[in-house]
Protein backbone atom coordinates (compact mmCIF):
# COMPACT_ATOMS: atom_id res chain seq x y z
CA UNK A 1 0.00 0.00 0.00
CA UNK A 2 1.61 3.40 -1.17
CA UNK A 3 1.06 7.00 0.88
CA UNK A 4 -2.51 7.07 -0.85
CA UNK A 5 -5.41 6.52 1.46
CA UNK A 6 -7.52 3.81 1.21
CA UNK A 7 -11.24 3.93 1.13
CA UNK A 8 -13.03 1.14 3.08
CA UNK A 9 -13.40 -1.07 -0.23
CA UNK A 10 -9.86 -0.97 -1.08
CA UNK A 11 -9.30 2.07 -3.08
CA UNK A 12 -7.70 4.20 -3.32
CA UNK A 13 -8.13 7.97 -3.33
CA UNK A 14 -5.44 8.53 -6.11
CA UNK A 15 -6.54 5.57 -7.69
CA UNK A 16 -9.96 6.43 -8.25
CA UNK A 17 -9.36 10.41 -8.42
CA UNK A 18 -7.28 9.52 -11.53
CA UNK A 19 -10.20 7.43 -13.41
CA UNK A 20 -12.09 9.77 -15.69
CA UNK A 21 -16.17 10.29 -15.46
CA UNK A 22 -18.15 8.34 -18.18
CA UNK A 23 -21.64 8.15 -18.88
CA UNK A 24 -22.82 5.99 -21.82
CA UNK A 25 -26.27 5.67 -23.29
CA UNK A 26 -27.56 2.50 -24.51
CA UNK A 27 -30.65 3.31 -26.75
CA UNK A 28 -31.16 -0.39 -27.14
CA UNK A 29 -33.58 -0.99 -30.33
CA UNK A 30 -35.39 2.44 -30.11
CA UNK A 31 -35.68 5.41 -31.93
CA UNK A 32 -36.33 6.64 -35.56
CA UNK A 33 -34.69 9.54 -38.14
CA UNK A 34 -36.96 12.04 -36.63
CA UNK A 35 -36.51 11.44 -32.92
CA UNK A 36 -33.36 10.20 -32.92
CA UNK A 37 -32.73 14.03 -34.91
CA UNK A 38 -34.35 15.85 -31.98
CA UNK A 39 -32.48 13.59 -29.38
CA UNK A 40 -29.16 14.23 -31.11
CA UNK A 41 -29.78 18.18 -31.65
CA UNK A 42 -30.91 18.50 -27.94
CA UNK A 43 -27.91 16.44 -26.83
CA UNK A 44 -25.42 18.85 -29.05
CA UNK A 45 -26.74 21.77 -27.47
CA UNK A 46 -26.91 20.79 -23.85
CA UNK A 47 -23.09 19.39 -24.23
CA UNK A 48 -22.31 23.35 -25.63
CA UNK A 49 -21.99 23.98 -21.79
CA UNK A 50 -19.02 22.18 -19.72
CA UNK A 51 -19.46 18.42 -19.12
CA UNK A 52 -17.98 17.11 -15.72
CA UNK A 53 -18.52 14.02 -17.11
CA UNK A 54 -17.33 12.25 -20.80
CA UNK A 55 -20.78 11.64 -22.40
CA UNK A 56 -21.25 9.45 -25.65
CA UNK A 57 -24.76 7.09 -26.82
CA UNK A 58 -24.55 3.78 -28.31
CA UNK A 59 -27.16 3.56 -31.05
CA UNK A 60 -28.99 1.14 -33.39
CA UNK A 61 -26.41 0.12 -36.01
CA UNK A 62 -28.66 2.10 -39.20
CA UNK A 63 -28.53 5.28 -36.98
CA UNK A 64 -24.87 5.49 -36.66
CA UNK A 65 -24.34 7.72 -39.66
CA UNK A 66 -26.98 10.07 -38.00
CA UNK A 67 -25.36 9.68 -35.11
CA UNK A 68 -21.72 10.49 -36.37
CA UNK A 69 -23.14 13.42 -38.65
CA UNK A 70 -24.75 14.59 -35.55
CA UNK A 71 -22.33 14.54 -33.33
CA UNK A 72 -19.24 15.53 -34.88
CA UNK A 73 -17.73 18.02 -33.96
CA UNK A 74 -19.07 18.08 -30.06
CA UNK A 75 -17.66 16.84 -27.20
CA UNK A 76 -20.31 13.79 -27.51
CA UNK A 77 -19.07 10.20 -28.88
CA UNK A 78 -20.95 7.69 -30.41
CA UNK A 79 -21.02 3.73 -31.11
CA UNK A 80 -23.10 0.74 -31.46
CA UNK A 81 -24.45 -2.17 -28.93
CA UNK A 82 -22.82 -4.94 -30.82
CA UNK A 83 -20.72 -6.54 -32.88
CA UNK A 84 -18.93 -9.64 -34.97
CA UNK A 85 -15.79 -11.74 -33.43
CA UNK A 86 -15.43 -12.11 -37.06
CA UNK A 87 -13.25 -9.41 -39.75
CA UNK A 88 -15.17 -9.69 -42.59
CA UNK A 89 -16.87 -12.80 -44.58
CA UNK A 90 -20.19 -14.66 -45.18
CA UNK A 91 -21.64 -13.71 -41.39
CA UNK A 92 -25.39 -12.47 -43.13
CA UNK A 93 -26.59 -10.39 -40.95
CA UNK A 94 -23.20 -9.82 -38.61
CA UNK A 95 -21.10 -6.01 -38.60
CA UNK A 96 -17.54 -6.12 -37.94
CA UNK A 97 -15.58 -3.93 -36.01
CA UNK A 98 -14.18 -1.77 -39.20
CA UNK A 99 -17.41 -1.17 -40.43
CA UNK A 100 -17.91 0.43 -36.76
CA UNK A 101 -14.75 2.24 -37.27
CA UNK A 102 -15.96 3.74 -40.55
CA UNK A 103 -18.57 5.33 -38.91
CA UNK A 104 -16.29 6.73 -36.37
CA UNK A 105 -17.50 4.63 -33.56
CA UNK A 106 -15.80 5.18 -30.22
CA UNK A 107 -17.28 2.43 -28.25
CA UNK A 108 -19.35 -0.60 -28.57
CA UNK A 109 -21.08 -2.61 -26.19
CA UNK A 110 -20.47 -6.41 -25.64
CA UNK A 111 -21.82 -8.86 -23.17
CA UNK A 112 -25.17 -6.61 -22.44
CA UNK A 113 -27.29 -9.06 -20.71
CA UNK A 114 -30.04 -8.78 -23.34
CA UNK A 115 -27.27 -10.51 -25.86
CA UNK A 116 -26.21 -12.69 -23.01
CA UNK A 117 -29.90 -14.12 -22.33
CA UNK A 118 -31.65 -13.18 -26.35
CA UNK A 119 -28.91 -14.31 -27.98
CA UNK A 120 -26.85 -17.08 -25.86
CA UNK A 121 -23.80 -15.27 -25.52
CA UNK A 122 -21.61 -16.96 -23.75
CA UNK A 123 -18.58 -15.24 -21.80
CA UNK A 124 -15.69 -16.74 -24.32
CA UNK A 125 -17.69 -15.62 -27.46
CA UNK A 126 -17.78 -11.89 -25.24
CA UNK A 127 -14.80 -11.88 -24.56
CA UNK A 128 -13.65 -12.92 -28.48
CA UNK A 129 -15.62 -9.82 -29.51
CA UNK A 130 -14.25 -7.29 -26.62
CA UNK A 131 -10.79 -8.74 -28.77
CA UNK A 132 -12.60 -7.84 -32.11
CA UNK A 133 -13.61 -4.65 -30.59
CA UNK A 134 -9.65 -3.57 -29.71
CA UNK A 135 -8.40 -4.83 -32.74
CA UNK A 136 -10.62 -2.51 -34.63
CA UNK A 137 -9.59 0.15 -32.74
CA UNK A 138 -12.86 0.58 -30.78
CA UNK A 139 -13.21 0.74 -26.78
CA UNK A 140 -14.82 -2.34 -25.90
CA UNK A 141 -17.77 -1.63 -22.83
CA UNK A 142 -18.21 -5.30 -21.44
CA UNK A 143 -21.28 -5.68 -19.46
CA UNK A 144 -21.40 -8.42 -16.95
CA UNK A 145 -24.40 -8.72 -14.39
CA UNK A 146 -25.95 -11.64 -12.58
CA UNK A 147 -29.55 -12.03 -12.38
CA UNK A 148 -32.31 -12.22 -9.41
CA UNK A 149 -32.03 -15.75 -8.74
CA UNK A 150 -28.24 -15.48 -8.64
CA UNK A 151 -28.55 -12.82 -6.25
CA UNK A 152 -30.47 -14.80 -3.79
CA UNK A 153 -28.63 -17.77 -4.08
CA UNK A 154 -25.62 -15.27 -2.90
CA UNK A 155 -23.45 -16.20 -6.02
CA UNK A 156 -22.97 -12.48 -7.23
CA UNK A 157 -19.55 -12.43 -6.87
CA UNK A 158 -18.90 -15.73 -8.64
CA UNK A 159 -20.92 -14.91 -11.56
CA UNK A 160 -19.45 -11.35 -12.19
CA UNK A 161 -15.91 -13.54 -11.42
CA UNK A 162 -17.12 -16.35 -14.25
CA UNK A 163 -18.10 -13.51 -17.11
CA UNK A 164 -15.15 -11.78 -16.77
CA UNK A 165 -12.66 -14.87 -16.46
CA UNK A 166 -12.29 -14.60 -20.35
CA UNK A 167 -12.17 -11.00 -20.62
CA UNK A 168 -9.49 -10.29 -17.79
CA UNK A 169 -7.32 -13.59 -19.49
CA UNK A 170 -6.94 -11.44 -22.68
CA UNK A 171 -4.18 -9.94 -20.37
CA UNK A 172 -3.49 -6.41 -18.97
CA UNK A 173 -2.64 -4.39 -22.16
CA UNK A 174 -6.05 -5.50 -23.76
CA UNK A 175 -7.97 -4.97 -20.58
CA UNK A 176 -6.46 -1.58 -20.55
CA UNK A 177 -8.03 -0.66 -23.28
CA UNK A 178 -11.41 -1.59 -22.14
CA UNK A 179 -13.80 -0.14 -20.37
CA UNK A 180 -16.56 -2.36 -17.83
CA UNK A 181 -20.01 -2.19 -17.09
CA UNK A 182 -22.08 -3.81 -14.03
CA UNK A 183 -25.37 -4.59 -14.39
CA UNK A 184 -27.31 -6.22 -12.42
CA UNK A 185 -30.32 -8.16 -14.41
CA UNK A 186 -32.83 -7.41 -12.08
CA UNK A 187 -31.83 -3.36 -12.23
CA UNK A 188 -31.98 -3.34 -15.43
CA UNK A 189 -35.72 -1.51 -17.31
CA UNK A 190 -37.18 -2.58 -13.80
CA UNK A 191 -37.20 0.61 -12.18
CA UNK A 192 -35.35 -1.35 -9.39
CA UNK A 193 -31.66 0.32 -8.88
CA UNK A 194 -29.16 -1.41 -6.79
CA UNK A 195 -28.06 0.94 -3.64
CA UNK A 196 -25.55 2.43 -3.84
CA UNK A 197 -23.79 0.25 -1.09
CA UNK A 198 -25.12 -3.13 -3.52
CA UNK A 199 -23.39 -1.35 -6.47
CA UNK A 200 -20.56 -0.77 -4.76
CA UNK A 201 -19.35 -4.16 -3.16
CA UNK A 202 -19.62 -5.49 -6.59
CA UNK A 203 -17.62 -2.76 -7.94
CA UNK A 204 -15.12 -3.30 -5.25
CA UNK A 205 -14.19 -6.70 -6.12
CA UNK A 206 -14.33 -6.16 -10.03
CA UNK A 207 -11.57 -2.98 -8.85
CA UNK A 208 -9.66 -5.48 -6.89
CA UNK A 209 -9.44 -8.12 -9.96
CA UNK A 210 -8.63 -5.39 -12.20
CA UNK A 211 -5.53 -4.28 -9.44
CA UNK A 212 -4.40 -7.91 -9.44
CA UNK A 213 -4.47 -7.88 -13.26
CA UNK A 214 -2.22 -4.47 -13.28
CA UNK A 215 -5.14 -2.53 -14.78
CA UNK A 216 -6.56 -0.63 -12.00
CA UNK A 217 -7.25 2.62 -14.03
CA UNK A 218 -10.08 0.93 -16.02
CA UNK A 219 -13.18 2.55 -15.71
CA UNK A 220 -16.13 0.70 -14.02
CA UNK A 221 -19.58 2.08 -14.88
CA UNK A 222 -22.78 1.11 -12.96
CA UNK A 223 -26.49 0.28 -15.30
CA UNK A 224 -29.94 -0.32 -14.05
CA UNK A 225 -32.43 1.64 -14.16
CA UNK A 226 -29.75 4.72 -13.16
CA UNK A 227 -32.47 7.79 -13.21
CA UNK A 228 -30.92 11.73 -12.29
CA UNK A 229 -32.65 10.95 -9.32
CA UNK A 230 -30.19 8.37 -8.26
CA UNK A 231 -27.12 9.01 -10.35
CA UNK A 232 -25.32 11.36 -8.12
CA UNK A 233 -25.42 9.02 -4.86
CA UNK A 234 -24.45 5.94 -6.82
CA UNK A 235 -21.48 7.91 -8.45
CA UNK A 236 -20.45 8.81 -5.46
CA UNK A 237 -18.95 5.18 -4.60
CA UNK A 238 -15.33 5.10 -5.05
CA UNK A 239 -15.35 2.46 -7.67
CA UNK A 240 -18.29 3.51 -9.92
CA UNK A 241 -16.91 5.65 -12.68
CA UNK A 242 -20.32 6.30 -14.24
CA UNK A 243 -22.81 4.87 -15.77
CA UNK A 244 -24.52 2.94 -18.83
CA UNK A 245 -27.96 4.38 -19.31
CA UNK A 246 -30.72 2.69 -21.24
CA UNK A 247 -34.35 4.26 -20.83
CA UNK A 248 -33.48 7.77 -19.08
CA UNK A 249 -30.99 7.98 -22.32
CA UNK A 250 -33.83 8.69 -24.30
CA UNK A 251 -34.53 12.04 -22.98
CA UNK A 252 -31.80 14.24 -23.47
CA UNK A 253 -32.71 16.65 -20.52
CA UNK A 254 -32.57 13.19 -18.01
CA UNK A 255 -29.24 12.30 -19.55
CA UNK A 256 -27.65 15.73 -19.53
CA UNK A 257 -28.51 15.53 -15.77
CA UNK A 258 -27.06 12.30 -15.33
CA UNK A 259 -24.01 13.76 -16.82
CA UNK A 260 -23.77 16.22 -14.74
CA UNK A 261 -24.29 13.88 -11.39
P1 LIG B 1 -32.18 0.86 -18.01
O1 LIG B 1 -31.42 2.09 -17.65
O2 LIG B 1 -33.34 1.13 -18.92
O3 LIG B 1 -32.54 0.04 -16.82
O4 LIG B 1 -31.18 -0.05 -18.89
C1 LIG B 1 -29.91 -0.32 -18.40
C2 LIG B 1 -29.13 -0.95 -19.48
O5 LIG B 1 -29.36 -2.10 -19.83
C3 LIG B 1 -28.07 -0.15 -20.13
O6 LIG B 1 -27.26 -0.95 -20.92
Amino acid sequence: MTAASRSPSGASTSEASQRSRLVLGNWKMHGNLAENAALLEALRTGAAQPLTAEIGVCVPFPYLAQAQSALQGSPISWGAQDLSTQEKGAYTGEVAGAMLADFGCRWVLVGHSERRSLHGETDALVADKAKAALAAGLTPVVCVGETLDEREAGSTLAVIERQLGPVLALGAPAVGRMVLAYEPVWAIGTGRTATPEQAQEVHAAIRQALRQLGAEQVQVLYGGSVKAASAASLFAMPDIDGGLVGGASLVAEEFLRIAAA
